[in-house]
């Protein structure tokens, strides 16, 4: 049985942060949890769908208790900022003088860079960025983790643990977070969108709505579940669906001929773009 990780304070658990605490109480590793939200609602439905966990849960609702995130951050050794980017510069301003020496304050912000944490937190805090995605709620969610100037390795080791409860980590600069997001934060979005679309193709041939929902989705989860049993490239399992002249290469035909790999360089770019915006306060 692995260690129990460190006490752990997710500040703003909506969708990212919420997913993350269900992989996190799923795993059995967690020892002591403590969420915020804005409203009541959503901290009794966090608390509800732990009930069944070990860890010990505390689901603050700021509605009522206004103090929560002070007092959340204070007992944790591990500090993740869930709330949305633009909202997070004032929320350290409220945790800074709350922090435990030697915490670790994780980013789980689009676009917030590590400078911007660095400046509202006391001197010497030890930050790291992350770009989790939301598969996080299943255990499958790719990571991205980068460190700030202060996080030692045995820093990054301990967050990497945390994020590895919900899935795959990638360490990498955080020159390369915003880079990473497009592919694997966003990516979940892409993949639902084609689900859609396949799904409407289905529908306009003339299948029922829950017909068409089970063969688009069956067909996405199936693939997925094939290349994730058989750890093979990609383009060899689409060889084997594509047989000489028949009816799936005319289909990938018109999917390569619509310039599928450049809609998804556009995509991500304008995701990147995005990314800087953000960044920049826009
Ligand atoms: N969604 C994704 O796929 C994804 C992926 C990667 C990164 N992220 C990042 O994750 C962060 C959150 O995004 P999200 O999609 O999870 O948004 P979200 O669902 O709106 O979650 C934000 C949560 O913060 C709570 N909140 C608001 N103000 C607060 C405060 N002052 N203190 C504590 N909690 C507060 C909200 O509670 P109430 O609803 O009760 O107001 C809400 O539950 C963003 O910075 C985003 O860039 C998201």
């Amino acid at each position: 049985m692995a260690h129990s990780l460190p006490s752990i304070a997710i500040l703003g658990a909506g969708s990212m942060g919420g997913a993350i605490l269900q992989g996190l109480l799923a795993s059995g590793r967690a020892s002591r949890v403590t969420v915020t939200n804005r409203t009541r609602a959503k901290a009794e439905a966090l608390t509800d769908a732990a009930a069944s966990a070990s860890a010990e849960l505390e689901s603050i609702a700021l509605e009522v208790e206004p103090e929560g995130n002070a007092r959340a951050a204070a007992s944790a050794d591990i500090v993740l900022i869930g709330v949305k980017p633009g909202m997070v510069p004032d929320l350290l301003d409220e945790i800074a003088p709350h922090l435990r020496p030697g915490a670790r304050v994780v980013s789980l912000a689009a676009g917030v860079t590590i400078a911007t944490f660095e400046a509202h937190l006391p001197a010497g805090a030890i930050v790291l960025r992350s770009m989790p995605n939301t598969p996080a709620v299943v255990g499958k969610a790719v990571t991205g983790l980068a460190p700030g100037s202060a996080a030692a390795p045995d820093d990054v080791a301990t967050v990497r643990a945390v994020f590895e409860t919900c899935g795959a980590v990638i360490e990498v600069g955080e020159e390369q977070i915003d880079a990473l997001s497009t592919i694997s934060g966003s990516g979940p979005a892409y993949v639902f969108l084609l689900v859609e679309e396949l799904t409407k193709a289905a529908v306009a041939k003339g299948f029922g709505e829950a017909d068409a929902r089970l063969m688009a989705e069956q067909t996405f989860i199936g693939a997925a579940a094939l290349l994730d049993a058989t750890g093979e490239d990609p383009a060899e399992l689409r060889r084997r669906v594509t047989s000489p002249k028949g009816t799936t290469e005319r289909a990938v035909a018109v999917l390569q001929d619509a310039d599928l790999a450049g809609v998804f360089g556009r995509a991500t770019d304008a995701a990147l773009v995005r990314a800087k915006e953000l960044a920049a306060g826009a």
